[in-house]
Protein backbone atom coordinates (compact mmCIF):
# COMPACT_ATOMS: atom_id res chain seq x y z
CA UNK A 1 0.00 0.00 0.00
CA UNK A 2 1.05 3.61 -0.81
CA UNK A 3 -0.17 6.51 -0.26
CA UNK A 4 -1.65 8.51 -3.70
CA UNK A 5 -4.85 9.80 -2.98
CA UNK A 6 -3.84 11.20 0.18
CA UNK A 7 -1.21 13.55 -0.55
CA UNK A 8 -1.13 16.44 -3.18
CA UNK A 9 -2.01 19.72 -2.04
CA UNK A 10 -5.30 20.01 -1.74
CA UNK A 11 -7.54 18.18 1.42
CA UNK A 12 -10.63 16.89 0.67
CA UNK A 13 -11.00 20.90 -0.92
CA UNK A 14 -11.16 22.55 2.59
CA UNK A 15 -7.91 23.16 3.21
CA UNK A 16 -4.05 22.29 1.81
CA UNK A 17 -1.72 19.21 2.93
CA UNK A 18 2.08 20.12 3.19
CA UNK A 19 3.68 19.09 0.02
CA UNK A 20 5.33 15.02 0.97
CA UNK A 21 6.70 14.05 -2.62
CA UNK A 22 6.84 10.14 -3.05
CA UNK A 23 10.16 9.26 -1.37
CA UNK A 24 9.39 11.19 1.71
CA UNK A 25 6.10 9.34 2.11
CA UNK A 26 7.71 6.50 4.42
CA UNK A 27 8.06 7.44 7.90
CA UNK A 28 11.31 6.00 8.27
CA UNK A 29 12.38 8.10 5.79
CA UNK A 30 14.25 11.29 7.40
CA UNK A 31 12.26 14.43 6.17
CA UNK A 32 13.26 17.06 8.59
CA UNK A 33 11.35 20.25 6.36
CA UNK A 34 7.98 18.29 7.12
CA UNK A 35 5.61 20.58 8.98
CA UNK A 36 1.94 19.30 8.31
CA UNK A 37 -1.14 21.53 8.31
CA UNK A 38 -3.69 20.45 11.30
CA UNK A 39 -7.15 19.85 10.23
CA UNK A 40 -9.80 19.28 12.68
CA UNK A 41 -13.87 19.63 11.22
CA UNK A 42 -15.48 22.15 13.34
CA UNK A 43 -18.37 20.24 14.31
CA UNK A 44 -16.02 18.16 15.94
CA UNK A 45 -14.78 20.76 18.21
CA UNK A 46 -18.23 22.10 18.90
CA UNK A 47 -20.70 21.40 21.89
CA UNK A 48 -22.66 18.81 20.21
CA UNK A 49 -20.22 17.09 17.60
CA UNK A 50 -21.90 14.32 15.81
CA UNK A 51 -22.71 11.05 17.81
CA UNK A 52 -20.02 8.78 15.66
CA UNK A 53 -17.14 11.01 15.90
CA UNK A 54 -14.39 10.64 19.16
CA UNK A 55 -14.07 13.28 21.79
CA UNK A 56 -11.46 15.60 21.08
CA UNK A 57 -9.61 13.99 24.01
CA UNK A 58 -7.82 11.08 22.31
CA UNK A 59 -6.17 10.14 26.05
CA UNK A 60 -9.47 8.17 26.80
CA UNK A 61 -9.41 6.23 24.06
CA UNK A 62 -8.01 2.23 24.37
CA UNK A 63 -6.17 1.55 20.77
CA UNK A 64 -5.59 -1.63 21.06
CA UNK A 65 -9.60 -2.22 21.10
CA UNK A 66 -9.46 -0.68 17.59
CA UNK A 67 -6.08 -2.70 16.74
CA UNK A 68 -8.30 -5.41 14.44
CA UNK A 69 -6.51 -3.76 11.08
CA UNK A 70 -3.52 -3.83 12.55
CA UNK A 71 -1.43 -2.77 15.43
CA UNK A 72 -1.81 1.13 16.26
CA UNK A 73 1.34 2.83 17.01
CA UNK A 74 1.18 5.83 18.89
CA UNK A 75 3.57 8.56 20.08
CA UNK A 76 2.45 10.56 22.82
CA UNK A 77 -1.28 8.87 23.09
CA UNK A 78 -1.70 10.07 19.21
CA UNK A 79 -2.13 7.23 16.86
CA UNK A 80 0.42 7.30 13.79
CA UNK A 81 -0.98 6.42 10.02
CA UNK A 82 0.51 2.73 9.27
CA UNK A 83 1.47 3.89 5.98
CA UNK A 84 3.41 7.09 6.33
CA UNK A 85 3.14 11.31 5.95
CA UNK A 86 -0.34 12.50 4.48
CA UNK A 87 1.04 16.38 5.03
CA UNK A 88 -2.22 16.97 7.56
CA UNK A 89 -2.53 16.16 11.30
CA UNK A 90 -5.48 15.94 13.54
CA UNK A 91 -8.69 13.93 12.44
CA UNK A 92 -9.44 16.08 9.14
CA UNK A 93 -13.21 15.10 8.34
CA UNK A 94 -12.55 11.77 9.88
CA UNK A 95 -14.98 11.40 13.26
CA UNK A 96 -12.07 8.63 14.76
CA UNK A 97 -8.60 8.80 15.88
CA UNK A 98 -6.84 5.87 14.19
CA UNK A 99 -8.67 3.57 11.92
CA UNK A 100 -12.21 4.82 10.75
CA UNK A 101 -13.95 1.30 9.39
CA UNK A 102 -16.06 0.79 6.56
CA UNK A 103 -18.02 -2.15 4.92
CA UNK A 104 -18.32 -2.60 0.99
CA UNK A 105 -20.27 -4.96 -0.82
CA UNK A 106 -19.02 -6.28 -4.04
CA UNK A 107 -21.72 -8.28 -5.87
CA UNK A 108 -21.09 -9.49 -9.43
CA UNK A 109 -22.65 -11.64 -11.84
CA UNK A 110 -21.42 -12.54 -15.72
CA UNK A 111 -22.80 -10.01 -18.80
CA UNK A 112 -25.22 -12.30 -20.93
CA UNK A 113 -26.89 -11.78 -24.53
CA UNK A 114 -30.79 -12.26 -24.50
CA UNK A 115 -30.37 -15.85 -24.99
CA UNK A 116 -28.39 -16.11 -21.33
CA UNK A 117 -25.25 -17.12 -22.95
CA UNK A 118 -22.42 -15.90 -21.14
CA UNK A 119 -20.66 -13.05 -23.28
CA UNK A 120 -17.20 -13.31 -23.54
CA UNK A 121 -14.36 -11.16 -25.41
CA UNK A 122 -10.85 -12.14 -26.03
CA UNK A 123 -12.15 -15.79 -24.55
CA UNK A 124 -13.11 -14.12 -20.95
CA UNK A 125 -16.32 -13.63 -19.67
CA UNK A 126 -17.06 -9.68 -19.02
CA UNK A 127 -17.99 -9.17 -15.17
CA UNK A 128 -20.84 -6.83 -14.02
CA UNK A 129 -21.09 -5.41 -10.73
CA UNK A 130 -23.28 -2.76 -8.28
CA UNK A 131 -21.60 0.34 -9.23
CA UNK A 132 -23.14 3.73 -7.79
CA UNK A 133 -21.82 7.60 -8.57
CA UNK A 134 -20.97 9.54 -5.03
CA UNK A 135 -22.78 12.34 -4.86
CA UNK A 136 -19.73 14.27 -3.32
CA UNK A 137 -18.08 13.50 -6.79
CA UNK A 138 -15.87 11.15 -5.24
CA UNK A 139 -12.30 11.25 -6.44
CA UNK A 140 -13.27 12.94 -9.37
CA UNK A 141 -13.50 11.77 -13.23
CA UNK A 142 -14.17 8.03 -13.44
CA UNK A 143 -13.16 7.70 -10.01
CA UNK A 144 -16.80 9.54 -8.94
CA UNK A 145 -17.77 5.55 -9.35
CA UNK A 146 -17.77 3.78 -6.05
CA UNK A 147 -18.95 0.36 -4.59
CA UNK A 148 -22.01 1.65 -2.65
CA UNK A 149 -20.37 1.10 0.49
CA UNK A 150 -19.96 3.11 3.94
CA UNK A 151 -19.16 3.80 7.16
CA UNK A 152 -20.09 1.22 10.10
CA UNK A 153 -22.02 2.67 12.34
CA UNK A 154 -21.64 1.86 16.25
CA UNK A 155 -22.95 -1.48 17.36
CA UNK A 156 -22.87 -2.99 13.67
CA UNK A 157 -21.13 -6.32 12.20
CA UNK A 158 -19.63 -5.46 9.22
CA UNK A 159 -22.02 -7.54 7.11
CA UNK A 160 -25.51 -4.99 8.83
CA UNK A 161 -23.19 -2.09 7.58
CA UNK A 162 -22.47 -4.04 4.21
CA UNK A 163 -26.61 -4.81 4.08
CA UNK A 164 -27.85 -1.19 5.17
CA UNK A 165 -25.16 0.95 2.93
CA UNK A 166 -26.76 -1.40 -0.24
CA UNK A 167 -29.81 -0.61 0.32
CA UNK A 168 -29.34 2.90 1.01
CA UNK A 169 -27.34 3.58 -1.27
CA UNK A 170 -28.40 0.70 -3.98
CA UNK A 171 -31.68 0.16 -3.33
CA UNK A 172 -32.99 3.81 -2.93
CA UNK A 173 -33.55 3.19 0.88
CA UNK A 174 -36.67 1.18 -0.14
CA UNK A 175 -38.29 -1.41 2.23
CA UNK A 176 -40.68 -3.05 0.17
CA UNK A 177 -41.40 -6.35 0.20
CA UNK A 178 -39.59 -6.91 -3.05
CA UNK A 179 -36.75 -5.26 -1.30
CA UNK A 180 -36.67 -7.27 1.91
CA UNK A 181 -37.10 -10.25 0.19
CA UNK A 182 -33.92 -9.44 -2.18
CA UNK A 183 -32.51 -8.64 1.14
CA UNK A 184 -33.06 -11.50 2.97
CA UNK A 185 -31.59 -13.39 0.04
CA UNK A 186 -28.61 -11.77 0.02
CA UNK A 187 -28.12 -12.30 3.41
CA UNK A 188 -28.07 -16.10 2.93
CA UNK A 189 -25.73 -15.67 0.18
CA UNK A 190 -23.24 -13.74 1.97
CA UNK A 191 -23.04 -15.76 4.66
CA UNK A 192 -22.70 -19.48 2.49
CA UNK A 193 -20.12 -17.68 0.12
CA UNK A 194 -19.10 -14.67 0.45
CA UNK A 195 -15.25 -14.07 0.22
CA UNK A 196 -13.82 -10.99 2.15
CA UNK A 197 -11.57 -9.45 -1.01
CA UNK A 198 -9.67 -7.44 0.63
CA UNK A 199 -9.62 -6.08 4.70
CA UNK A 200 -7.14 -3.31 5.79
CA UNK A 201 -6.14 -0.03 5.02
CA UNK A 202 -7.69 2.24 2.47
CA UNK A 203 -5.60 5.44 0.41
CA UNK A 204 -8.56 7.57 0.94
CA UNK A 205 -8.69 11.48 0.32
CA UNK A 206 -9.64 12.66 3.50
CA UNK A 207 -7.20 10.45 5.27
CA UNK A 208 -4.96 12.39 7.80
CA UNK A 209 -1.37 11.43 10.15
CA UNK A 210 -3.73 10.25 12.80
CA UNK A 211 -6.72 9.12 10.90
CA UNK A 212 -7.33 6.96 8.61
CA UNK A 213 -9.80 4.53 6.91
CA UNK A 214 -10.01 0.88 6.97
CA UNK A 215 -12.18 -0.96 5.29
CA UNK A 216 -13.84 -4.67 4.41
CA UNK A 217 -14.90 -5.60 1.28
CA UNK A 218 -16.97 -8.71 0.90
CA UNK A 219 -17.67 -10.37 -2.46
CA UNK A 220 -20.88 -12.27 -3.57
CA UNK A 221 -20.88 -13.55 -6.85
CA UNK A 222 -24.42 -15.15 -8.61
CA UNK A 223 -23.16 -17.73 -10.66
CA UNK A 224 -26.08 -17.82 -13.12
CA UNK A 225 -27.40 -13.99 -12.04
CA UNK A 226 -31.14 -15.19 -11.52
CA UNK A 227 -31.15 -13.50 -8.39
CA UNK A 228 -28.91 -9.80 -8.71
CA UNK A 229 -30.83 -10.05 -11.88
CA UNK A 230 -33.77 -9.13 -9.87
CA UNK A 231 -31.90 -6.19 -8.04
CA UNK A 232 -34.16 -3.13 -8.26
CA UNK A 233 -31.02 -0.79 -8.19
CA UNK A 234 -32.30 3.25 -7.38
CA UNK A 235 -29.46 5.18 -6.38
CA UNK A 236 -30.05 7.07 -2.63
CA UNK A 237 -28.81 8.58 0.46
CA UNK A 238 -24.82 9.76 -0.77
CA UNK A 239 -25.41 7.79 -3.93
CA UNK A 240 -26.55 9.99 -7.22
CA UNK A 241 -27.75 6.54 -9.09
CA UNK A 242 -26.86 2.91 -8.65
CA UNK A 243 -25.67 0.80 -11.73
CA UNK A 244 -24.35 -2.45 -13.25
CA UNK A 245 -21.03 -1.26 -14.06
CA UNK A 246 -18.86 -3.47 -16.41
CA UNK A 247 -15.16 -5.05 -15.84
CA UNK A 248 -13.11 -7.02 -18.54
CA UNK A 249 -9.22 -7.32 -17.96
CA UNK A 250 -8.82 -5.35 -21.32
CA UNK A 251 -10.23 -2.19 -20.06
CA UNK A 252 -7.47 0.16 -20.06
CA UNK A 253 -7.11 2.66 -16.56
CA UNK A 254 -9.98 1.07 -15.15
CA UNK A 255 -10.36 3.87 -12.52
CA UNK A 256 -12.74 4.47 -9.14
CA UNK A 257 -12.82 5.71 -5.29
CA UNK A 258 -10.10 5.10 -3.09
CA UNK A 259 -8.76 1.67 -3.94
CA UNK A 260 -12.34 -0.09 -5.24
CA UNK A 261 -10.70 -0.77 -8.60
CA UNK A 262 -8.10 -3.33 -7.26
CA UNK A 263 -10.94 -5.28 -5.16
CA UNK A 264 -12.86 -5.62 -8.78
CA UNK A 265 -9.52 -6.76 -10.43
CA UNK A 266 -8.99 -9.15 -7.93
CA UNK A 267 -12.24 -10.44 -7.28
CA UNK A 268 -12.36 -11.06 -11.37
CA UNK A 269 -9.01 -13.22 -11.49
CA UNK A 270 -10.25 -15.29 -8.56
CA UNK A 271 -13.70 -16.32 -10.83
CA UNK A 272 -11.47 -17.06 -13.67
CA UNK A 273 -9.63 -19.67 -11.82
CA UNK A 274 -12.95 -21.31 -12.10
CA UNK A 275 -14.10 -21.47 -16.10
CA UNK A 276 -17.74 -20.27 -16.03
CA UNK A 277 -19.58 -23.01 -17.27
CA UNK A 278 -21.03 -23.45 -20.78
CA UNK A 279 -24.70 -22.99 -21.99
CA UNK A 280 -26.36 -26.18 -23.69
CA UNK A 281 -25.82 -23.99 -27.36
CA UNK A 282 -21.86 -24.07 -26.20
CA UNK A 283 -22.16 -27.90 -25.83
CA UNK A 284 -23.53 -28.05 -29.64
CA UNK A 285 -21.46 -25.69 -30.80
CA UNK A 286 -18.25 -27.22 -29.59
CA UNK A 287 -19.78 -31.16 -30.38
CA UNK A 288 -20.24 -29.60 -34.18
CA UNK A 289 -17.45 -28.25 -34.42
CA UNK A 290 -15.32 -31.23 -33.36
CA UNK A 291 -17.21 -33.09 -35.76
CA UNK A 292 -16.16 -31.19 -38.00
CA UNK A 293 -12.47 -31.20 -37.40
CA UNK A 294 -12.42 -34.99 -37.20
CA UNK A 295 -14.06 -34.89 -40.69
CA UNK A 296 -11.56 -33.15 -42.16
CA UNK A 297 -8.80 -33.57 -41.14
C1 LIG B 1 -16.87 4.57 1.55
C2 LIG B 1 -16.38 3.18 1.22
C3 LIG B 1 -14.87 3.24 1.10
C4 LIG B 1 -14.28 3.78 2.39
C5 LIG B 1 -12.79 3.92 2.26
C6 LIG B 1 -16.24 5.01 2.85
O1 LIG B 1 -16.70 6.31 3.13
O2 LIG B 1 -18.28 4.59 1.67
O3 LIG B 1 -16.93 2.78 -0.01
O4 LIG B 1 -14.31 1.99 0.84
O5 LIG B 1 -14.84 5.04 2.68
O6 LIG B 1 -12.43 4.72 1.19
Amino acid sequence: MFHSKCIGNSYVGVTSRFDVPQQFIKWATPFPEYQPYQYNEPSFLSATPPVWADNVDYTTIDFNERGIYGNITTINGVPINPVGRTGITGRGVLGKWGPNPAGDPLFTKWKRDDDGNIIMVNGKPIMMFVAIERVDGGDGGNARFALPGGMVDYGESISMTILREFNEEALGGLQTDEVKHITSQLTQMMDKTGKIIYRGYVDDRRNTDNAWMVTTCIHVHDKTGIIFDKFPLKGGDDAKQAFWMEYHPSLENFTLYANHADWVKNAYDSLNNIQPQKTWFEHIIDMVRSYATCRFI
